[in-house]
């Protein structure tokens, strides 16, 4: 694996929502850090000049929490820009001579994936593919097939080690947080498995609709979306083994084990739903059977998880926004110590955004003659200031070529393996009212393993130095 660092940074896409968003943000961090003094080109087909590049930056920063003027001015006196069609030679060309001396340029693809073979292959042509890193965004195909083939493209051209799939839920720490909260503890790994474990849950909930994104969701439903790569990827963290060694392939080959274990899915564990008033959103077809909902049941077939569910939840407008993980443990043996016939059993949940909460369910009992037990939680807030955002870390680690946070070939294809039975023969789409938890139909999948927990707002207690 080769591990220098990249000598200039180019992205595709530079006049685009993505960038805007996320990738002026990430670069200013990079440059307040010292980790980006080389080129920086945007490449876009705008008819846009570099000061409109500049002036789009600016804009994007004070919109992303603020100008820092030193680190701007050095930000932009790297900055170049190459206006044309990713369809012509001479983008390539003009492309290769802002380049100059540099030896391994990373160039991110931040454009719609129909155009990455095009890209990969004008970079090729001119001679800027060689000693180079392609970071990809997802979605990464849309279906099992569509992957492989643009893998055997991006093959032609880089080799997997300079292949960098983004998946942005990686580079958060809570969800990175997971596996090393699972393994840097003991006392949580005996108890880990099947023995004490009855169930999982993941739900990743939004309460906004597609934000007139409507076009682009049509083509892409939630299982697309969130389903085959954030939640996966979340539920490969909880249920991975641990890598063996500290290097970027040990926790993606530990990784791929357990997604080439997942069972694919079944229609009676899947349920789709589609929230009220969808159909009128920009871009979508009056008669869409598109999923804004899916709910799934999803087994690991190994010796640690046989027989232990794993529920997965994710919509649009549904009532709170947040993503959160529950793993209900099995019930006290004896009736005494029960205060319910069948529970509640302990828990850990982990609350990964927007608040990040590590907490241990139980019962402790309640004063007075009887046994009696009332659920408590003991809860650690976790959120430490001044961390990276998820694009800011990410494209540091690909800058310095490090993969281990980006999903390799063999995991993308094992992941689209799981969901590919929903996708071939979609389920029933059942409607829900927005601001509920979807249709009445996904609680079905899950009332043996007690129900879906709904998260609720997380009431933060304030710090010491907060309080009057
Ligand atoms: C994106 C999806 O990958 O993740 C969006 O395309 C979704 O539909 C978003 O809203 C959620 O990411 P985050 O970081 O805001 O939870």
């Amino acid at each position: 694996m080769e591990s220098s660092r990249s000598d200039a940074f180019v992205f595709f896409g530079a006049t685009g929502d993505l960038a805007y968003k996320q990738i002026f943000p990430a670069l200013q961090a990079l440059t307040q850090r010292g980790q980006l003094d080389m080129p920086i080109i945007g490449v876009a087909k705008s008819g846009w000049n570099l000061d409109q590049l500049r002036e789009r930056a600016r804009d994007s920063l004070e919109h992303a929490g603020g100008v820092d003027e030193e680190a701007f001015k050095k930000l932009v006196s790297h900055l170049q820009y190459v206006d044309g069609d990713y369809r012509d030679a001479g983008t390539y060309q003009q492309l290769r001579k802002l380049l100059g001396d540099a030896q391994r340029p990373l160039h991110y693809l931040a454009i719609p994936p129909s155009m990455f073979t095009t890209v990969a292959e004008g970079l090729a042509k001119s001679g800027s593919a060689a000693n180079a890193r392609v970071v990809v965004e997802k979605p990464f195909g849309r279906d099992l097939q569509s992957a492989r083939e643009l893998n055997q493209i991006l093959h032609q051209y880089f080799p997997e080690s300079a292949i960098f799939r983004i998946d942005h839920y990686l580079g958060k720490e809570p969800v990175q947080n997971l596996l090393f909260f699972r393994f840097a503890n003991a006392f949580l790994e005996p108890i880990w498995n099947r023995h004490y474990i009855s169930s999982v849950q993941v739900t990743m909930a939004e309460n906004f609709g597609v934000r007139g994104r409507g076009r682009f969701y049509e083509e892409v439903g939630a299982i697309r979306d969130v389903v085959q790569n954030h939640m996966l990827q979340v539920v490969a963290l909880l249920a991975m083994e641990a890598p063996s060694k500290d290097d970027n392939e040990a926790t993606r080959d530990q990784k791929g084990v357990l997604l080439k274990a997942m069972r694919d899915v079944r229609p009676t564990d899947v349920v789709r739903g589609q929230y009220r008033g969808y159909r009128q959103e920009d871009g979508v077809a009056p008669d869409s059977q598109v999923e804004t909902f899916a709910a799934m049941r999803v087994y690991v077939d190994n010796w640690r998880w046989d027989d232990v569910p794993f529920y997965i939840r994710t919509g649009k407008c549904l009532p709170v926004t947040t993503t959160e993980v529950l793993v209900r443990l099995k019930y006290a043996p004896h009736a005494v110590f029960r205060s319910a016939p069948s529970g509640p059993p302990n828990s850990f949940r982990f609350r990964l955004s927007p608040e990040v909460v590590i907490a241990v369910g139980g019962q402790a009992k309640v004063p007075g003659e009887d046994m009696k037990g009332k659920d408590v939680e003991l809860i650690a807030y976790h959120q430490p200031p001044g961390q990276m955002t998820p694009y800011q870390r990410l494209l540091g680690d690909a800058l310095r070529g490090d993969a281990t946070l980006f999903t390799r070939q063999d995991s993308v294809e094992a992941a689209w393996e799981v969901v590919q039975p929903a996708l071939d023969k979609p389920t029933q789409v059942y409607e829900y009212e927005p601001n509920t938890w979807g249709p009445a139909e996904a609680d079905k999948i899950i009332e043996a393993h007690g129900g879906w927990h709904n998260p609720a707002k997380e009431a933060i207690p304030p710090k010491p130095d907060d309080e009057a």
